[in-house]
């Protein structure tokens, strides 16, 4: 089998920390989203990864390199224009070929890795398998419609009436079918081509499309609060370590990490949180799930449930920073203009003056 994780796409939801970073690439609990889902690939034995690009092909290129520090060989695929999901499969055929294969959407982050559905789907028969996961709300979701059998009758985006609340994870696999449904879809109303119509085209020619219900977490980080909740799950599930310095007038406590050249000064630091290389923490407080990147400077503030991006600097703020997510090389300091809350969705290299 070989593995489709689709990189490409506009990332408008994140704007304007997407302006100048491809979304894939914004960490989580200080790994990139991407990173997580090579690895969920990997450990499910797959070795050959095809990446699809877009815009940002030259960032995603240069964070990844070939694929040797995970073992896996990858190959990029530049996407012409973002034309929507089946597109994107539709410009990878060359990669694919007539391969079993799985695609995963490198914006999503899924408790527990793959491991189980890539091995009942490569002991099947079936010719199509979705990752399904029950939602609260479904209205807000691709959904399915199973029959008595289990098998998928049909896919509805966001329905009014929802016949199920089991919504489609950014996680699908396909056998060599798939070309036949993306040749023969047209474009949806949007003007993209839709994986949810390729799907519903293998259904209606009889082809055998299951579902791997999913019974852990699943999270599309493509906007803010969604980043902070999958922030939150990986930092509360990490096995974590302290590797930098911490000195004697600080306190750490709860699941900490301290990575490699961090400095912890006269601050309280309480999990769970992680603090990036070569940041330094300085007469400040860390609430949990906070996860600061690499290189920033955190000193006479407080943060809480946020995530900063490398480069950064907050220092002397007089309030707590919470629910926050700061974009790279951005500073936040003291200043006379006067905001009552922070509440904040930094661009990189954005410089807040804070009263
Ligand atoms: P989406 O989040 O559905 O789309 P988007 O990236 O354009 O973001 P937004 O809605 O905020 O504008 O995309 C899901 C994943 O698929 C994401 O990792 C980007 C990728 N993708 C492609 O590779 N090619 C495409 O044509 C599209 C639409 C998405």
């Amino acid at each position: 089998m070989k593995g489709l994780i689709l990189s490409g796409g506009k990332g408008t939801r994140l704007y304007p920390l997407t302006y100048t970073k491809a979304k894939q690439l914004i960490p989580v609990a200080n790994k990139p989203v991407l990173f997580r889902v090579i690895e969920a690939i990997r450990d499910a034995g797959i070795s050959e990864i095809g990446i699809v690009v877009g815009d940002t092909a030259a960032e995603i290129r240069d964070a990844v390199g070939p694929g040797d520090q995970w073992g896996v060989e990858i190959t990029y695929i530049q996407q012409s224009a973002p034309l929507g999901l089946a597109h994107a499969v539709k410009e990878s055929q060359s990669f694919l070929q007539r391969e079993r294969f799985v695609m995963f959407l490198g914006d999503n982050c899924l408790e527990g890795g793959i491991s189980p559905l890539i091995e009942q789907f490569g002991q099947s028969e079936w010719n199509a398998q979705i990752v399904l996961t029950a939602v609260p709300d479904p209205t807000q979701f691709g959904v399915a419609e199973l029959d008595a059998q289990g098998q998928i009758i049909r896919l509805v985006e966001k329905p009014k009436e929802p016949k199920s609340n089991l919504a489609l994870v950014g996680i699908y696999m396909f056998d060599q079918h798939i070309w036949e449904a993306v040749d023969a879809i047209k474009p949806s109303w949007r003007g993209e081509l839709e994986i949810t119509d390729a799907i519903q085209y293998l259904v209606e020619h009889g082809y055998r499309v299951f579902p791997y219900i999913h019974r852990g977490w699943w999270i599309d980080t493509g906007k803010k609060t969604d980043m902070l909740d999958a922030n939150r799950l990986i930092l509360e599930e990490l096995t974590h370590t302290i590797t930098g310095f911490v000195d004697r007038d600080s306190q750490v406590s709860g699941k900490v990490t301290i990575e490699a050249g961090a400095q912890i000064i006269n601050s309280v630091v309480r999990g769970p949180a992680i603090i990036g290389e070569h940041t330094r923490i300085v007469n400040s407080y860390v609430g949990p799930f906070t996860s600061i990147y690499h290189h920033c400077r955190v000193e006479d503030s407080e943060i809480e449930h946020s995530i900063v991006l490398e480069n950064s600097e907050i220092v002397d703020i007089p309030h707590r920073v919470e629910d926050s997510l700061v974009g790279r090389n951005v500073k936040i300091h003291r200043s006379p203009i006067k905001p009552k809350a922070y509440k904040m969705m930094l661009g990189d290299n954005s410089d807040v003056g804070i009263l």
